[in-house]
């Protein structure tokens, strides 16, 4: 007997990850629902190799008998429908920036602070970082058990994924408009982005950073240490699908360049390309379709008495939000639901083969 899950925001970029993901990993899912706006009714989405799933509309569906809820439908839906669906019964594991610092939700990378899960059960809402900020905290977590975090200084590079379906057939309509002589109108996105860059993500908020920068900091803090400074410049870059990180990474003690590449190397959910040679490093084309967190060119900065320097990569549709989230799931079902269901229903044998260890 598995759980019964609901996926909304099914049609998007997200939702149309998290079906792939919990197909792959073989999620023990009775029954799958895929939901989405009106817009959608007739539309189908795939679910693995085989199946098809009806979307069904969002505002009609009752969440009575759901178990678990994956959503990225945007904030203000996902402020709307998730208290509904927590209060029917359902844990709803959100992707959007609605909850994420709700002092009563807990904000989870399940390689990084898994223990916080357990709070769920105060809103029934679980929030999954910000992609950016995932694959960060991924890659900061081995140096800061090493040697404690002081500051961390980054610059992103952002795929237009990020933004959804929409930026990404604006990149794609942007780039043939310029081979053949077109005018470029941006239109989701605030200027130019094909053969271009654009630093600003989201909204401008107090004292000039945008809002997915001051998303870096305060969930970083919150997931990994509430002292560590962040100072973040992120960019929209013209990539589909990756997200890439320059980040400068100040320690209050020493930490040697080959202490923290063997850290990194045994950490959960990393992986390591470091060489300093043509293709020895990661780039957001390679990472794209990708469970881990690549780091590359790991250096020492000399410019502090203890720095160092990385180039963080990852998917930001798998580890930035569907991966994350069904890990989340994942540790929600073998942690708390399994121990609340009959006698003879466990799943969580199945979590354990050795693909699916959850670190
Ligand atoms: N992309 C990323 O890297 C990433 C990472 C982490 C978090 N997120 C967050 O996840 C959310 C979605 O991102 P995305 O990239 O998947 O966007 P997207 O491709 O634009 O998809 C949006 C989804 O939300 C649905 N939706 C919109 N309005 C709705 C409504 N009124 N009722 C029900 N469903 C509705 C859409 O359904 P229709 O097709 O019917 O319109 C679609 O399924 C955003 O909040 C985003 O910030 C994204």
């Amino acid at each position: 007997m598995g759980f019964r899950v609901a996926v909304v925001g099914a049609t998007g970029n997200v939702g149309r990850e998290i079906l792939k993901t919990l197909s792959e990993r073989a999620f023990p899912v009775d029954d799958v629902v895929a939901l989405a706006s009106s817009r959608s009714i007739g539309s189908q989405v795939s679910f693995g190799e085989d199946d098809v799933l009806d979307v069904q509309v969002l505002d009609d569906f009752n969440f009575r008998g759901t178990d678990i809820v994956l959503s990225s439908p945007g904030s203000k839906i996902s402020a709307a429908f998730a208290p509904r669906a927590a209060k029917a019964g359902a844990v709803v594991i959100d992707n959007t920036s609605q909850f994420r610092m709700d002092p009563d939700v807990p904000l989870v990378v399940p390689e990084v602070n898994p223990q916080a899960i357990a709070q769920y059960e105060k809103r029934g809402i679980i929030a999954n970082p910000n992609c950016s900020t995932i694959q960060m905290v991924v890659a900061l977590k081995p140096l800061h058990d090493l040697a404690r975090i002081k500051r961390v200084v980054v610059a992103t590079y952002q795929s237009v994924s990020g933004a959804g379906r929409a930026a990404m057939d604006e990149l794609f309509s942007q780039t043939r408009s310029i081979y053949v002589n077109d005018p470029i109108k941006p239109e989701l996105l605030t200027k130019q982005i094909a053969f271009n860059v654009i630093p600003h993500i989201d909204v401008f908020v107090d004292g000039g950073d945008t809002k997915e920068e001051w998303k870096m900091a305060v969930e970083t803090r919150k997931i990994l240490d509430p002292d560590i400074a962040v100072s973040a410049t992120c960019v929209r870059v013209p990539v589909f699908i990756g997200h890439a990180e320059a980040v400068n990474v100040e320690f209050d003690g020493p930490i040697t360049e080959a202490a923290a590449r063997q850290a990194l190397r045994t950490a959960p959910g990393v992986i390591v390309l470091d060489h300093r040679a043509d293709e020895g490093y990661v780039t957001p084309v390679e990472a794209a379709g990708d469970d881990a967190v690549y780091v590359s060119r790991i250096r020492r900065d000399p410019t502090v008495p203890h720095g160092l320097n990385l180039w963080v990569v990852s998917d930001n549709l798998r580890k930035g939000a569907a991966l994350n989230a069904v890990q989340i799931a994942e540790l929600l079902v073998e942690k708390h639901l399994e121990k609340k269901r009959p006698a003879g229903r466990s799943n969580v044998e199945h979590l354990r083969t050795p693909d699916r260890v959850i670190h």
